[in-house]
């Protein structure tokens, strides 16, 4: 058979990038290979986020700009899929606006690929497939791993959190944790093909376990489990929700060498009020408690956050508690976002909506404090 080859266009978090590796598994079994060169792909494939306005508006702009390689292509398949396709009104402007693509996906229908692409191919007509239906769980394909030294290891779904301002929840599902011993075994077997970080990976991964009824099946014990494998290599993990990093979990992350050092703990506002609309569940007096028991029992620890700002109803003091509070943990590493609405989230109908000029000012010194504790601490 004359070389195939696909390209795969990821955006959005690491849950993403590793459904695009279990994508390039799928194309691999078919027989294609990977090539950097859209001009000699048979198979383009976008797997898309939706976490902000500006992330679908990238999405949507490149997959526009293939509409010339289309024409001179006919045979190329351009399909769709991640989180963007996972909401129908966004399925309908591909219908209407972009028909030259060829295939969408939604997230619970990632491990249909194959039969999607086959059946493009042998039925020359559009498809679709975009299912409700959470409990679809993924599969483990054989995957193309992107990286020699980090191997991403799925180990829950979905997110039950809703908070307010968020879409995940509605694009990817409720919480479905793996099962325990499969994520042993997978482990495993990447220390043992020689992978020197393993990253775990859920939307909160101290969830991990609840929607299973052995009390044994939790994320302390995961950790405990993993860190007890022999060989040589770290475990990470993302993403840790201040309402559940329990205690229990932070002892056993200082007690094995193994575990990372690394804690991401997204805080997204120093406001009790802001948190309350942003329905994070949890308090800031409760979230220093955490940092502060962290810091005393990980005294190496790299800590990171993420934080939304304007928020609709943040005030300026609302925003000043949220400087204060970067300035007195200290952070390794801050990843701020503008606040973006999204469809369907209960923050869209919130009151008070702030213009873009105040977002991005308050965006910009929250930059520019990062850069000053960098360079007070000398990283
Ligand atoms: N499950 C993780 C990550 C979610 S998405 C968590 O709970 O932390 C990563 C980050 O994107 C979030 O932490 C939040 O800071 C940001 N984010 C999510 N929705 C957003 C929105 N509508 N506008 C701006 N930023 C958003
Ligand atoms: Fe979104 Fe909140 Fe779930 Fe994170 S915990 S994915 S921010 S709803
Ligand atoms: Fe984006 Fe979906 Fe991840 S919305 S941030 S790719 S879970």
């Amino acid at each position: 058979m004359e070389n195939k080859y696909y390209q795969i266009i990821t955006y959005g978090c690491q849950m993403n990038i590793h459904e695009s590796e279990k994508l390039a598994g799928i194309l691999e079994e078919l027989g294609y290979k990977k090539t950097d060169k859209k001009e000699n792909a048979s198979v383009i494939v976008f797997n898309t986020c939706c976490i902000r306005q500006g992330a679908e508006d990238r999405a949507f702009g490149n997959i526009g700009a293939l509409k010339g390689l289309k024409k001179k292509n006919k045979d190329l398949i351009i399909a769709v899929c991640g989180c963007m396709t996972q909401q129908k009104d966004r399925v309908e402007k591909i219908k209407s606006s972009y028909p030259f693509v060829d295939i969408v996906f939604g997230t619970h229908n990632l491990f249909m690929f194959k039969d999607l692409l086959i059946k493009r191919l042998n039925t020359n007509k559009r498809v679709y497939e975009i299912s409700d239906d959470d409990r679809l769980m993924p599969e483990q394909t054989n995957m193309v791993r992107d990286d020699k030294f980090n191997a991403y290891v799925n180990i829950i779904y979905g997110c039950n959190n809703f908070c307010s301002y968020c879409i995940v929840p509605y694009v990817r599902g409720r919480e479905r944790s793996r099962n325990f011993n499969e994520i042993v075994e997978e482990v495993k077997k990447l220390i043992d093909s020689d992978y020197k970080c393993i990253t775990l990976l859920g939307q909160n991964v101290n969830s991990y376990g609840n929607d299973i009824e052995d009390s044994n099946v939790n994320f302390n014990n995961l950790l405990k489990t993993l860190a007890n494998l022999d060989g040589d290599f770290t475990i990470k993990f993302m993403t840790s929700h201040p309402k559940d990093l329990s205690k229990e979990v932070i002892d056993t992350i200082s007690e094995n060498d193994k575990l990372s050092k690394e804690i991401h703990l997204p805080v997204q506002s120093g406001s009790n009020k802001i948190l309350k609309l942003m329905n994070r569940r949890y308090t800031i007096e409760h979230y220093m408690e955490t940092i502060n028991y962290i810091k005393q029992k990980i005294p190496n620890v790299r800590l990171t956050t993420d934080i939304i700002v304007g928020f609709p109803g943040e005030t300026e003091e609302d925003f000043m508690e949220t400087y204060n509070l970067i300035k007195t943990v200290e952070y390794d590493g801050i990843f701020a976002y503008m606040y973006s609405v999204r469809t369907g989230t209960k923050a869209e109908t919130m009151p008070d909506h702030l213009p873009l000029s105040v977002k991005n000012e308050r965006v910009n010194k929250i930059l520019n404090l990062e850069k000053e504790i960098q360079k007070k601490n000398g990283r």
